[in-house]
């Protein structure tokens, strides 16, 4: 088998929210594969990063009263206690905003420019002049220019779902103050991708062998018959957060110039914490560049990636392969991107979750088409027990008591010959498994290794060590049909290591057997006293998981709601008593809002709420479940201003996603009754912040 060296990476998140479960998902298709490739032999470098610049960073630290930096290392301080949680193994973890990104982007630049792909024209386009700043289109608001539809983004309507320039929006209002945006011009950068040398080496470049089918026929739609690719805007006008442009002031990378560079200042970090020689790395004909990518950024990577690359020339190199998978979706629902909706990946490791439940479920349902991932609780609280528990565990928890008590926790390598052949089928199967994860098809092996699980199971049910047990003169059968058993858990254990590590890391062990390897027999000497490897999914994880804070920001989460003792990476803060200060920093984490209730509505079944409809203004719409149903008919409440919480981490209700809180006074002792809902003074409009 010939080696490979493999430099691998995933998409680099945002780095102005946590992880949601789609990135878990993702970092654990690459794990898996990573983990794999490793077992078979290979050398693998495999890096992540924070994608740190743009203006969506930049606004939001300087809501916080904070710099772009500070946020994105706020945010950075909290990526190990997902990564590490859920076994995620990343060689390095790095930031776009570092020196490696700032020279390799300025190199990639100036090579481009070099080649003649690199064109400077003049752009109208909005601009707020209350902020200074040029509005990207999603900071722009207004009717839309087809159904007149009120407050659409600058680029589509989600009413009729028209797509358009923002300048064509009817009074359009900047959604950072509200002003009227005026139209300027402006110098912009572009990469020439009309350039035909662009389209030329496309084609030749997005074939089958590097991208999945569906992936390669998208791309080659989009590269068209006439070949007419739309030349690229590279460019920001200051204030932005990002690289300055070469020689040209005052201007800087648009953050998806710069981003995918971010792998090559992860790798070239790594390189030197290591030692080795980027270059030459790149440079070897021998190694594969491989990313994991989620469906939505595949114009970047299909497109402006490779072709960046291509001309920028060595020691740059191209892709080889792009690996696209499809989103995760809750009970059906897709997750917000801005706010996270879904389930929480810290929440699921603080109520105790095995982290292997959810690598296992996942991987359960990936393959290597573009095919989304519905995670519902009942399906995965049914296929973790019923394939983990009571298919592979149960083989080593039926036999283990047996080698000890009996035995001494020796086993025999006789293994008689229906041992030797139910061994034989498990090892024989190494191969296609193999090759199944080799192809990101982990359904195909996951379900191969449980069918081979099943084998195993008959084996024992069929030899009923419980009576072997009881019978005289069988020791031998009994020890026998006990070792055979471990011994093919043990190879079972091994094609799962690269799925659920934690969970194999205890049964090497368990059992002393290095699993490092791929192609290796497991020999089992010796059995330690056996004790619980996994347990069963419950009720009360599920009910734990969805009953809670979806989005995990900058809010503890609440305490857990489940009686099992819980290894707590995240230990809730107390909360603060009353006569307690805080500091100001703390007071400015919370982004208190005007809000304009829209509709009030009350709630079939619910004894104390109401359901309100807020607007809050460049916030947009906002639903809030509040408790002011005593005191408040909702007839009256519909146009009044009142003041809300609006990053308080939005939280799944019976009745519905609650996204805020409105502040309301009461006497905490009930002694005078009543329910006093806060207003600001006359003047003050939806979305100003309080403070
Ligand atoms: N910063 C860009 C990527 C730059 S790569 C040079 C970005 N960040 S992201 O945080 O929005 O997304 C990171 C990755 O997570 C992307 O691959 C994206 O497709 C993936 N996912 C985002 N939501 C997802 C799901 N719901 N399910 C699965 N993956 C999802 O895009
Ligand atoms: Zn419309």
């Amino acid at each position: 088998m010939t080696r490979r060296t493999l430099f691998v990476t995933t998409a680099l998140p945002y780095a102005n929210a946590p992880f949601h479960v789609g990135h878990i998902m993702e970092y654990t298709q690459a794990d898996i594969w990573v983990r794999f490739q490793r077992m078979c032999g290979h050398t693998v470098h495999f890096v992540g990063a924070d994608d740190a610049h743009g203006a969506p960073i930049m606004l939001k630290a300087e809501a916080e009263g904070i710099t772009p930096q500070q946020l994105v290392a706020r945010i950075a301080a909290d990526r190990p206690r997902y990564l590490n949680g859920f076994h995620i193994r990343f060689d390095h973890w790095h930031s776009t905003d570092s020196p490696e990104n700032t020279f390799f982007a300025q190199d990639i630049y100036r090579r481009l420019r070099a080649a003649g792909l690199i064109e400077q024209r003049s752009i109208e386009q909005f601009f707020d002049p209350v902020k200074g700043m040029f509005l990207p289109d999603r900071y722009i608001k207004g009717e839309c220019p087809r159904c007149g539809a009120a407050g659409q983004y600058g680029d589509n309507c989600e009413n009729c779902g028209a797509v358009y320039a923002p300048t064509e929006l009817n009074n359009p209002v900047s959604a950072l103050t509200g002003a009227t945006p005026i139209q300027k011009s402006s110098e912009h950068y572009f990469f020439k991708l009309s350039d035909p040398r662009c389209v030329d080496f496309l084609r030749r470049w997005a074939t089958a062998d590097r991208l999945q089918a569906q992936v390669a026929n998208k791309t080659g739609e989009w590269l068209g018959a006439d070949g007419k690719l739309a030349d690229w805007d590279i460019s920001r006008d200051a204030p932005y957060f990002g690289i300055p442009i070469p020689d040209a002031p005052g201007k800087y990378f648009y953050v998806w110039l710069d981003a995918p560079i971010g792998y090559l200042a992860s790798l070239k970090a790594y390189c030197e914490k290591i030692g080795i020689d980027m270059n030459a790395l790149l440079a070897d004909p021998a190694t594969e560049q491989v990313h994991f990518i989620g469906k939505d950024i595949v114009y970047f990577h299909c497109l402006f990636w490779p072709a960046m690359l291509h001309f920028a020339g060595a020691p740059y190199k191209v892709p080889d392969q792009v690996n696209v998978h499809g989103f995760v979706t809750v009970s059906g629902e897709k997750m917000s991107k801005s706010r996270g909706t879904g389930i929480s990946p810290l929440r699921y490791l603080e109520i105790g979750m095995n982290p292997d439940w959810l690598r296992y479920y996942l991987a359960a349902k990936m393959n290597a088409a573009v095919e989304d991932v519905d995670f519902t609780g009942e399906d995965f609280m049914a296929r973790v027990n019923s394939d983990l528990v009571g298919k592979y565990i149960n083989i080593v928890a039926r036999c283990a008591g047996f080698l000890g008590k009996r035995f001494a926790g020796r086993l025999t390598q006789a293994m008689g010959g229906d041992g030797d052949a139910l061994l034989a089928v498990v090892r024989d199967a190494r191969g296609d498994i193999a090759a199944a994860f080799d192809g990101r098809e982990y359904s195909r092996a996951l379900r191969e290794i449980m069918a081979l699980a099943d084998r195993v199971n008959e084996y024992v049910n069929t030899n009923a060590p419980w009576v072997l047990a009881k019978a005289a003169g069988r020791e031998g059968d009994l020890h026998r049909v006990c070792s055979v058993a471990v011994t093919a858990f043990a190879e079972l254990s091994r094609m799962l290591a690269p799925v659920i590590p934690g969970t194999v890391a205890q049964v090497a062990d368990l059992l002393g057997v290095d699993f490092s390897r791929w192609d290796e027999d497991s020999r089992v000497e010796f059995i330690k006293p056996y004790s619980h490897l996994m347990t069963r999914v419950e009720e009360r994880h599920i009910d734990a998981l969805f009953d809670n804070p979806v989005a995990g920001d900058a809010a503890p989460a609440a305490p857990a709601a489940v009686p099992a003792p819980a290894p707590a990476p995240a230990p809730a803060p107390a909360a603060t008593a009353a006569g307690e200060t805080i500091s100001i920093d703390e007071f400015a984490k919370m982004d208190l809002r005007v809000a304009r209730i829209a509709v009030a509505e009350h709630v079939e079944g619910a004894e104390k709420l109401l359901k309100l409809t807020l607007d809050v203004g460049s916030l947009g719409t906002r639903q809030v479940f509040a408790g002011i149903k005593s005191a408040y008919d909702p007839a009256t409440l519909v146009g009044r201003l009142t003041v809300m919480v609006a990053n308080l981490t939005p939280r799944k209700m019976k009745f519905g996603l609650s996204e805020g809180m409105v502040l309301a006074a009461s006497d905490g002792d009930g002694k005078t009754p009543g329910l006093f809902l806060l207003s600001p003074d006359s003047g003050a409009t939806a979305g100003m912040k309080v403070k």
